[in-house]
């Protein structure tokens, strides 16, 4: 299989595991783990972050950590604190996610949780400091072999398995013609995780730039106060295009938003501009 095929593959095979087995990790496995953090210590725009894997093992108890009943038997978790700068949330979640493809790649199973986790006992466990955000966690481990009913549920209530429409998500892509690389390097932003699948990314494409806007969901951020889960998931779609540009040959420079088109409704976040 070529790099491209296989960036897709593993877009294809990230899903959300909320069900863990019994099944524990290799020392290879763990040492792969530490590397991981080591290598993605520092974010895009620069923010520091540092991940910390937690172990939930606890003979006294069922459960050490807390998520509120959505994740079952996950040995470990993955916590993660980036220092609090106007990019932070972007970052954290685009080097989480390259986190989380590295982990689908050694066939461990992982789930996003940025609302549903108990946040105290994170923070303590990492030992979170004033200057520090702790925006998400997920657990990390093996799959069971079929999904349970509870995660079949949570799937089913945030309609998991579908994404928006190629056209609602790529603005001027009907109009423009775009190259078949191209296009499948989009639909790796469009099979992305996002908090509740609610996919806020929007790209405006001309030829070989890429500007990525925040289409926000109106009442969302009252859930999460102070935690811009929307700019995660604008980091998350970045690490997905990124990754496909790559595997794809592209070499690729990023610049924030300021400079991009203002657009009504959406915030300008990041543009890309790919060379070849
Ligand atoms: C930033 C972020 C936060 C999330 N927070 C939670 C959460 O708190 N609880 C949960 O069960 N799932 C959470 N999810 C998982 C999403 O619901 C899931 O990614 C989405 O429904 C798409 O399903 P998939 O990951 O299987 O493709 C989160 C995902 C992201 C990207």
């Amino acid at each position: 299989m070529n790099t491209s095929q296989a960036f897709i593959e593993l877009v294809r095979k990230r899903t959300s595991i909320r069900k863990y087995s019994d099944q524990s990790f290799e020392a290879q496995e763990f040492k792969e783990i530490l590397n991981l953090f080591k290598e993605l210590e520092t974010g895009l725009f620069g923010s520091k972050i540092r991940y910390k894997l937690i172990s939930n093992l606890d003979e006294q108890a069922e459960t050490r950590f807390g998520t509120y009943g959505f994740i079952s038997g996950a040995q470990y978790y993955i916590a993660g604190a980036v220092n609090q700068n106007p990019m932070a949330f972007i970052d954290f979640g685009y080097n989480t996610e390259k986190l989380i493809l590295a982990l689908t790649g050694l066939n461990l199973g992982t789930c996003w949780l940025g609302g549903t986790f108990s946040r105290g006992q994170f923070a303590e466990e990492i030992n979170l400091q004033e200057n520090e955000l702790l925006p998400c966690i997920t657990p990390v481990g093996y799959a069971t072999e079929s999904r349970g009913l509870r995660e079949k549920l949570i799937r089913f209530g945030a309609k998991s398995d579908t994404r928006l429409p190629f056209e609602t998500l790529f603005l001027n892509t009907e109009t423009n013609t775009i190259s078949d690389d191209f296009i499948q390097m989009l639909e790796c932003v469009r099979m992305a995780p996002s908090a509740s699948n609610k996919q806020p990314w929007r790209l405006v494409v001309t030829d070989n730039q890429f500007g990525f806007y925040l289409k926000r969901t109106a009442g969302y951020g009252k859930f999460t106060p102070g935690n811009d889960l929307q700019q995660v998931d604008m980091g998350i779609a970045l690490a997905h295009f990124t990754g496909a540009a790559e595997a794809f040959g592209y070499t690729f420079t990023i610049s924030n938003g300021s400079n991009m088109e203002i657009l009504p409704e959406m915030e300008a976040v990041a543009e890309v501009v790919l060379s070849k």
